[in-house]
């Protein structure tokens, strides 16, 4: 280890908003994280340029030694992520020092609510989040599923439009929002919050994906990134029979838009694990993302 960084404690710990010129020393900071596949080198540049959220990066001696991204989101929730120390360097406090300076970057941009997603299993992440006064709300099963261009659904599947918002705002925000796991979906490891806007919003870009004849039996919501073969199923609820339809209807989708795979990440439930399993449906590593949250 350099002996400056050796011999440095967390009190001489420069926080800054990242710069154009850290980008070399966040490439080194994350080039071992996750066997080198780490997104943050991706987001790097969106981070920078994003005008309402902040990037900070944490200097010794002017070396960059850790990063972390607040996004906000649309109803106002400061979403934390991509937090990351060199590993030369773990465990003196850096994370948590990041993490508090985040949430209290948040708090004075207006933000009342921060979340922020993390492995089960990375107990580092979890452990500086419990620190900061963050409480898990929600647990979600991470599976991956093949497209299939064989795959018929039941069920009449169709994607939701903007005549089916107010029954969608009923199911989602009140009949079917009976715990906390069930008022979010996920856009990877991303959670937004279901509000009426987010609805709204959702069907206008066909994310929702609904069995529907007298009244919707099943709603699902799926979204993709540009550039990326993969297909994100956030949320999944309605009958059982309508919920398989509503997957198989998916993995159709995927395939003839040559998605490479489905991931999968819903709330920890063994009647849609039901569902999923028998349409090709494999757990990941076994973790669960686990969803913190703190009032600002
Ligand atoms: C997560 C990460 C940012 C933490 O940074 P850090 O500078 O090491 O964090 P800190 O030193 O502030 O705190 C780490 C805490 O976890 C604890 N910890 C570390 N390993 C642990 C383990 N296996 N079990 C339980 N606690 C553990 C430490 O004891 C410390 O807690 P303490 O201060 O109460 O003793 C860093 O490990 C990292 O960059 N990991 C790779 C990327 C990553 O996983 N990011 C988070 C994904 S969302």
């Amino acid at each position: 280890m350099d002996r400056p960084l050796a011999e440095t404690s967390v009190d001489s710990l420069n926080l800054r908003p990242g710069r154009a010129g850290d980008r070399a020393g966040m490439l080194r900071i994350t080039e071992g994280v996750w066997d080198g596949t780490d997104y943050v080198p991706y987001q790097w540049q969106h981070w920078l340029d994003d005008p309402s959220g902040y990037l900070c990066v944490a200097t010794w001696n002017d070396r960059v030694v850790g990063l972390q991204h607040v996004g906000v989101q649309a109803d106002g929730t400061a979403w934390l992520e991509g937090i990351r120390v060199d590993e030369i360097v773990r465990g003196r406090g850096i994370g948590a020092a990041l993490l508090q300076h985040g949430l209290g970057w948040a708090r004075d941009a207006g933000c009342t609510v921060a979340r922020l997603s993390t492995s089960s299993e990375n107990a580092s992440s979890v452990r500086i989040a419990r620190k900061a006064g963050m409480r898990e709300v929600a647990s979600f099963d991470v599976l991956a599923g093949p497209p299939s261009p064989v795959s018929a659904p039941d069920l009449p599947v169709r994607l939701a439009h903007p005549g089916d918002l107010a029954a969608l705002k009923h199911l989602l925000l009140h009949e079917w929002n009976t715990a906390e796991s069930k008022a979010f979906y996920t856009e990877g490891w991303t959670a937004y919050r279901l509000t009426a806007e987010r609805i709204d919003l959702l069907v206008a870009v066909h994310a929702i994906v609904v069995v529907a004849s007298d009244g919707i039996d099943a709603v699902g919501i799926a979204t993709a990134s540009v550039g990326r073969p993969v297909l994100r199923l956030g949320f999944l609820n309605g009958t059982l029979e309508g919920k398989k339809s509503v997957v198989a209807w998916i993995q159709r989708q995927a395939s003839s838009a040559s998605i490479a795979h489905i991931r999968a990440t819903l709330p920890r439930d063994p009647t849609t694990e039901a569902v999923l399993q028998p349409l090709g449906f494999a757990p990941g590593s076994g973790f669960a993302m686990v969803l913190l949250e703190t009032q600002l």
